[in-house]
């Protein structure tokens, strides 16, 4: 069991609570929370009206964090350890449905989860605790494969150089920790100017969504959302970069018959049935006051759509909506 860092439980804000909760009332019925972390969403919507909440989360580690809270809403939530792509499994017919992507800040606090580059610990990066590691990908992956991941995932300009860099390195001496990785992508990059952000983010997100195949499972999790919601249920999704924001936007646009795609893959836009109406025009972004109190906040964005009554399409591929697909070399 993986030791909790009990001084960053309460860390984690929930981001563009506000502006969710005033665009799905009123609150009603039951609701799926597919990414639960620290719990925020799940109780702003009990608070808000919402009956029942099935709470999702892939990290076995999320759910004794709620103890503290949990009997204020008896018989309200049920706990389930899977991932989001699999939802299909747990409910039916449900009212809505909100994914708040990515990782908490307990999960980047955790030093032993090896998410930060700023902290010294495995290079592990694994939400669900199961299956390879960053260290595996990095110490295994070729180099193309390396970079395709650094350049499609963290829209790493350097993929090349810092993928090069890894594999000199590696053939020395292999990856083990966070820092160790960190070290020789800060190697081979200009020094950051004040105000931008670390040399080694773009590249540890890169390998973040590699490691858990967070775009699989974003895109299969809208599919089965779609899948479980009833007529009138909403989709509330919360993106924190542009590929993920990518994926959403053009998923609801496919699905509300409004496709703006050069896909040769898909059917004309006039036959395309309409299986969403959109709630938001445009993604939402964070107010000035809520990125001051919480830096998260800063490249979130909120886009939120309605379920109508037409029967679920048949599922997309990532390539039909012209979202980038690493190969496997
Ligand atoms: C940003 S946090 C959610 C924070 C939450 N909304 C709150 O207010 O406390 C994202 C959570 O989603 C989980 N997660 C990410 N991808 C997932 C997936 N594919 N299936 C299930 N859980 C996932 C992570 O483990 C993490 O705990």
């Amino acid at each position: 069991m993986m030791d909790l860092d009990l001084t960053s439980k309460t860390d984690h804000v929930p981001v563009l609570i506000g502006p969710i909760i005033e665009n799905i009332s009123p609150v009603t019925g039951v609701w799926v929370d597919a990414t639960f972390g620290a719990g925020g969403y799940t109780r702003a919507l009990l608070d808000a009206g919402a009956e029942f909440v099935f709470a999702i989360d892939r990290d076995p580690n999320v759910f004794s964090l709620a103890k503290e809270w949990l009997h204020h809403y008896p018989d309200r939530i049920e706990f389930v350890n899977d991932v989001f792509s699999n939802l299909e499994k747990y409910v039916d017919d449900v009212n809505g449905v909100v994914f708040d992507l990515g990782v908490s800040s307990m999960q980047l606090d955790q030093a032993t989860r090896g998410f930060s580059f700023l902290k010294e610990g495995p290079l592990d990066m694994r939400m669900s605790q199961t299956g390879p590691t960053a260290a595996d990908l990095v110490n295994s992956a070729s180099e193309k494969m390396l970079s395709n991941i650094l350049y499609f995932f963290g829209e790493e300009r350097a993929s090349r150089r810092i993928a090069k860099a890894i594999v000199a390195r590696r053939d020395q001496e292999p990856f083990g920790t966070t820092t160790d990785l960190a070290k020789i992508i800060e190697s081979v990059l200009p020094r950051s100017k004040p105000g931008q952000s670390h040399p080694a983010t773009r590249s540890f997100q890169a390998l973040r969504i590699a490691v858990n195949k967070e775009y699989e499972e974003l895109f299969n999790g809208l599919f089965s959302a779609e899948k479980v919601l009833s007529a009138d249920g909403c989709l509330v999704v919360v993106t924190f970069h542009s590929i993920e924001d990518r994926i959403v936007k053009r998923f609801i646009q496919a699905r509300s018959g409004k496709l703006y795609s050069t896909s040769r893959y898909l059917p004309d836009t006039d036959a395309l049935p309409i299986q969403f109406s959109k709630v938001t025009q445009k993604a939402i972004k964070p107010s000035t006051s809520e990125i001051s109190i919480n830096t998260r906040a800063r490249s979130a964005k909120l886009r939120i759509a309605k379920r109508t009554n037409i029967k679920p399409g048949k599922n997309l591929t990532l390539e039909e909506l012209s979202v980038p697909i690493v190969g496997k070399n």
